[in-house]
């Protein structure tokens, strides 16, 4: 169905009450309505975001109850509650009162549809449009405004949200991730109470460990995967958020979305603009699941880099060797990774330094030449090596970062971030500093890293972009002194032109965005990068609770997703390589081990793993999820599934979370299927010494999502195969 803007004319023909001009524009997808008014001279007012709406509820939206709230509110006259933009005008009057003076809308070549709706300070000629794109194949709608400042002089910003969006009061849930390095996206349930909840970001750089800016509210109570109204909310931006709902005593919650303003108030000179990032926002009444689908869809068509292409199954050399590179190593890994039929092999940290070389975290970024005495090769030798294997070539860098020991540092020290009059603060290793992207000359250095990389070697076909600190000093040595607390927006501004610039000369090679594990994964960076990396922590059993919550918004291609060694360098627990495979195959699969520490029957195992994930990779990068039991429910299993839009095949995964003797386990029931087809069952990576009872037996869509199937607690293999970890891939696919 085709997405419709109408703009259906005057109150009078719409029911509405006669002392209210109505000026009704419909911002809807085939699943959603946003409705607004417009009237010109007035203010701008939202009356509904939801559900789609009929002609004929429409016409009677008004006498329901509409939210008649302001769309955007500002700052200044009657300034009770929050607004979502605060300015100081030029002659230092802090009150603002806008008016509608317009409406317009335009198609866009990729299928969206921008409406936006001029409004015009009544007294200052402060021009402030607030914005909203339509989505009609994935029923998302993003919000964002960009002001201009015609006073004349200089006009502050003091907050500056992308949107606002009042949800009626109720029963209300708050779905949110937060976290730590290795303990990333963990899921946090709690119902919306009276005051404010705030979701905020000051990294500077990295913004996705200890929260996100993606949250959803369940409408109907304790969130459930696959019912109730479920709104979902996505900041698109990559620096310092802010994310927070007033509950007060009006009949709403009065949810905001933008970028942090705390230390960042802007500075508009005359004539000058500013844009802020949009906020995604979609709803659905198949609950948290519906949303995540929704986003997914969004961000492979339009936000990710290359969404609709298949990821590589790689290798990388981080937990493999560490530091320790050298010729040989790589070889024999590009060898081994190549013989269990992977696709990539990706050299990590520690291949470069010429004066200093990169033996530990402490030197050397900045000085992106290949380090001789370990590679006297070269790069290209290695990309011959992958070549000569079958297989791609792809390389580490952090270019955001230097070190004090570094030729970069040595030669410009006026390039990094420090407050003046005062030593930097140093990072990891002691010594890490970050650039300061503010700076132009920056900009150049990092395109020019990643330009010459990939000019000079084309065989490189994936970069691990990595970033390894936050914005340690708040002070930047090229904004002038009026203008110090631009640093952390314009540091984004910043990387987000050098990525445009890497991107239009090289939009072909695979880029992950890498910070400290999954200090980067963002609606905000994605546009330039293909993937983000997780977590530095790849234990399996952990990796469930992480990935589960990434889902809630970020879809499996995106997701890198490690076989590591066992026991696992981070929790140093022991789990069978099964188990291991089970839960990468869920991601974009990938290995972060050294494959010669592993027995012939790992390899094995892996081997089959990674042959079963190419089959199963259109459905896992391109399908439908569905969430099915939730390892947080602690109910001692944890399931989900991959389903194609076509409804003709599936990939279900079933992972035990715990073990006791004699437990009962649930039932998983299955979702997603058409109740009307028939699916043949097959288990993928099995390891058991006879087949599941199902195993190559049909059943129609309508009794697995009623009745699942009994999945068997335990793996029948020879008895020193047994562990305590049981894990199951079923593939379902359609029999015509
Ligand atoms: C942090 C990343 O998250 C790791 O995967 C690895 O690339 C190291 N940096 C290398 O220093």
């Amino acid at each position: 169905m085709k997405q419709s803007l109408l703009i259906l004319g005057s109150m009078l023909t719409l029911g509405f009450p006669a002392t209210i001009n109505a000026e009704i524009v419909n911002v809807s997808t085939p699943n959603t309505s946003l409705i607004l008014n417009a009237e010109k001279g007035g203010s701008l007012k939202i009356l509904h975001y939801g559900d789609r709406l009929s002609a004929t509820d429409l016409n009677s939206l008004s006498e329901a109850g509409a939210s008649w709230r302001d769309a955007y509110p500002v700052y200044g006259i009657l300034p009770q509650g929050e607004a979502a933009m605060s300015v100081t005008h030029a002659d230092g009057n802090m009150t603002t009162d806008v008016e509608v003076t317009g409406v317009e809308t335009k198609n866009d070549t990729d299928g969206s549809t921008v409406t936006t709706i001029s409004m015009r300070d009544k007294v200052y000629p402060f021009d402030l449009n607030v914005n909203y794109r339509t989505y009609p194949g994935e029923d998302v709608i993003e919000t964002w405004v960009d002001v201009k400042n015609n006073e004349k002089g200089t006009v502050k910003l003091n907050r500056f949200m992308s949107g606002y969006l009042p949800v009626r009061y109720g029963n209300v849930w708050l779905s949110q991730l937060y976290g730590s390095w290795a303990n990333e996206g963990r899921v946090s349930e709690t119902p919306l109470t009276h005051g404010v909840r705030m979701i905020k970001n000051k990294d500077g750089a990295r913004n996705s460990h200890t929260s996100h800016g993606e949250i959803m509210l369940s409408l109907d109570g304790k969130p459930q995967e696959n019912t109730g109204r479920t709104i979902g909310a996505a900041l698109c931006y990559s620096g310092n958020y802010k994310l927070f709902i007033d509950t007060d005593d009006s009949n709403y919650h009065h949810f905001f979305a933008g970028i942090n303003e705390e230390n960042s108030a802007y500075n508009l000179k005359k004539g000058e603009s500013f844009v802020t990032p949009p906020l995604a926002l979609t709803y659905s009444d198949e609950g948290l699941s519906g949303v995540s689908r929704n986003f997914h869809r969004w961000g492979r068509n339009h936000r990710l880099h290359d969404g609709n292409k298949e990821r590589k199954i790689l290798l990388n050399s981080w937990e493999g060797v560490y530091f320790d590179i050298d010729e040989p190593t790589m070889a024999g890994m590009m060898e081994d990774i190549a013989s269990m039929g992977g696709e990539l092999f990706v050299m990590d940290d520690g291949w470069f330094g010429d004066k200093y070389p990169r033996d530990n975290d402490s030197t050397s970024l900045g000085d992106w030449v290949v380090d001789t005495d370990k590679l006297p090769n070269g790069i290209q030798s290695l990309i011959d090596t992958a070549e000569k294997n079958g297989i791609k070539f792809g390389i580490w860098i952090e270019p955001e970062m230097t070190n004090t020991v570094s030729e970069l540092y040595e030669k410009h020290p006026e390039y990094i971030i420090k407050a003046p009059k005062r030593p930097a603060t140093q990072g990891r290793g002691g010594t890490q500093l970050v650039l300061d992207l503010a700076n132009p000359k920056v900009q150049d250095i990092v395109f020019q890293v990643v330009d010459t990389l990939t000019t000079k070697y084309p065989g490189i076909d994936y970069i691990k972009w990595d970033a390894n600190a936050p914005i340690m000093d708040h002070g930047s040595q090229y904004l002038t002194a009026d203008n110090q607390s631009h640093l952390y927006i314009d540091y984004h501004k910043g990387l987000e032109k050098t990525l445009d610039r890497i991107r239009a000369a090289h939009p072909n090679v695979t880029i992950q965005a890498c910070a400290s594990g999954g200090g980067r994964a963002n609606w905000g960076i994605l546009p330039w990068f293909d993937e983000f990396w997780t977590s530095d922590n790849n234990d399996a059993l952990q990796r469930i609770y992480m990935q589960w919550g990434t889902s809630y918004f970020f879809p499996a291609i995106a997701m890198g997703s490690h076989i590591s060694a066992s026991p696992n360098h981070q929790t140093f627990r022991r789990i069978p390589v099964k188990f291991r495979a089970d839960v990468a195959m869920s991601g974009r699969l990938g290995l972060e081990l050294q494959p010669k520490n592993m027995t012939d029957e790992e390899k094995g195992i892996v081997k089959q793993a990674i042959s079963d994930y190419k089959a199963i990779r259109p459905i896992v990068q391109f399908g439908d999820i569905y969430r099915l039991v939730s390892p947080y429910d602690g109910k001692g299993v944890a399931s989900l599934m991959y389903v194609t839009p076509e409804k003709d095949d599936a990939v279900f995964y079933w992972w035990k979370t715990e073990t006791f003797m004699n437990q009962q386990l649930p039932r998983v029931v299955m979702a997603g299927l058409n109740p009307d087809k028939t699916y043949k069952v097959t288990e993928l990576n099995r390891i058991d010494n006879e087949p599941l009872s199902f195993e190559g037996k049909t059943f129609t869509g309508k009794y697995l999502m009623s009745n699942g199937l009994e999945i068997p607690l335990t793996h029948k293999v020879d008895y020193h195969k047994n562990s305590d970890y049981s894990s199951r891939v079923l593939r379902l696919t359609e029999v015509k």
